[in-house]
C-alpha cells in the first residue's frame, strides 16, 4: 500500500492546500460558526505548516526560546518562515513595545493571513511575501540560494527557524546562515530545528519506517526523491563545521529530537534543536 505521505508529495502544491481545505472544511466551518477558534487560530484547512495543536505548540516553543534562547521582551526578533503565524501568536503577548516582531515567507497565503489577523492587532508585527522556490510549498520562484534578507546589518537580538531548515536544501541553509550572521547584532542567538543526521539517529531511525531518510545525498539526506525539500536532514559534523562556523555562527548547544526513536520524555521536541550564537 502507498504510504499517505507518499501520496500527499504526489501532489502539485496547489493541490495540496486544496485537499487539506476541503478535508478540513466540516469542522472548520462548526469550529468558526460556534466560536470556538480564537482570533490568532487559523482555521485548520489553512494549516498547512504541520499538524499538532497549533497554538500549544507555538506556546511550548516560546518557552524554549526564553529558557533555553535567552529572549527578553525587549528583543528585536526576526521569524525566518513565518508560515501562519504558530510562533508569531504566543509572542504578541510577550514582547513589549520596546521590542519588535519581523517575519517573512515564500507562501503567499500564510503571509495575507498574519497581516490580515495579526499585524492588524499588533502593528509591530510585520510579514513580508518573498517569492521564492521551494518544491514542497510552491510551483515557481527565485532561489533562497542567493536571497539577501531585506533587513540592515546587526538588526535583530533573535532569529527563529522553526522547522524551516528541515525544509531547505544545502546551498540555501548556507546562504541563510551567511545572512543570519549578518542581520544577527554582535552576542545575538540564533533558535534553530534541524534534521541532525549522526551515529544515533543513523542507528534509531532505521527501526523508524515511518519517518526516515533513505536518500543519501552525501552530507544532507532526503526524505522524498521527487519532492526534494519534504524533508531534509543533514549530517551533524558537516553542518557544524562546513556550514555553521563557516557563516561565523558558533554552535552553543544542541537538543536532540525524538524524531529518530529517542524516549519523548528525555527531549524537548520532535525536531532537534541547535541553539546558534554570533
Ligand atoms: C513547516 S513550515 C513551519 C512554519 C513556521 N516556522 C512554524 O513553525 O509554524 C515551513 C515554512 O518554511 C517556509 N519556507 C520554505 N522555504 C523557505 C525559504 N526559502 N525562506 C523562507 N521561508 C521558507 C514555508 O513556506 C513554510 O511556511
Amino acid at each position: 500500500m502507498i504510504p499517505l505521505r507518499k501520496l500527499y508529495y504526489f501532489l502539485p502544491p496547489a493541490w495540496r492546500f486544496l485537499a487539506r481545505r476541503l478535508y478540513y472544511l466540516p469542522v472548520d466551518l462548526y469550529e468558526g460558526w460556534s466560536g470556538r477558534r480564537d482570533a490568532l487560530t487559523p482555521p485548520r484547512g489553512l494549516i498547512y505548516t504541520g499538524s499538532g495543536d497549533f497554538r500549544a505548540s507555538g506556546e511550548k516553543m516560546l518557552r524554549y526560546f526564553i529558557e533555553l534562547g535567552g529572549l527578553v521582551p525587549e528583543h528585536r526578533v526576526l521569524d525566518v518562515g513565518s508560515g501562519i503565524g504558530r510562533m508569531a501568536a504566543p509572542l504578541t503577548t510577550y514582547l513589549s513595545e520596546a521590542g519588535s516582531y519581523e517575519g517573512f515567507d515564500v507562501v503567499e497565503k500564510g503571509v495575507r493571513w498574519c497581516r490580515e489577523n495579526i499585524s492588524r492587532r499588533f502593528p509591530n508585527f510585520r510579514f513580508q511575501y518573498i517569492d521564492l522556490d521551494n518544491d514542497l510549498y510552491k510551483s515557481q520562484g527565485g532561489s533562497a540560494a542567493s536571497f539577501r534578507f531585506p533587513y540592515p546589518d546587526a538588526d535583530f537580538d533573535f532569529v527563529i527557524l522553526t522547522s524551516v531548515f528541515t525544509h531547505m536544501l544545502p546551498d540555501e541553509v548556507a546562504n541563510y546562515l551567511r545572512e543570519i550572521h549578518r542581520v544577527l547584532r554582535p552576542g545575538g542567538a540564533c533558535f534553530a530545528t534541524f534534521f541532525l543526521w549522526n551515529e544515533a539517529s543513523a542507528r534509531l531511525s532505521k527501526n523508524n519506517p515511518h519517518f526516515n531518510f533513505p536518500y543519501d545525498r552525501g552530507h544532507y539526506r532526503l526524505m522524498d526523491e521527487q519532492v526534494q525539500s519534504a524533508n531534509v536532514a543533514y549530517e551533524e559534523a558537516y553542518l557544524k563545521k562546513m556550514m555553521i562556523e563557516a557563516a561565523g555562527l558558533a554552535l552553543e548547544r544542541a537538543y536532540y529530537g525524538y524524531w529518530p526513536g529517542r524516549e519523548k520524555a528525555d527531549c524537548k521536541d520532535f525536531q532537534d534543536i541547535l541553539l546558534l550564537r554570533k
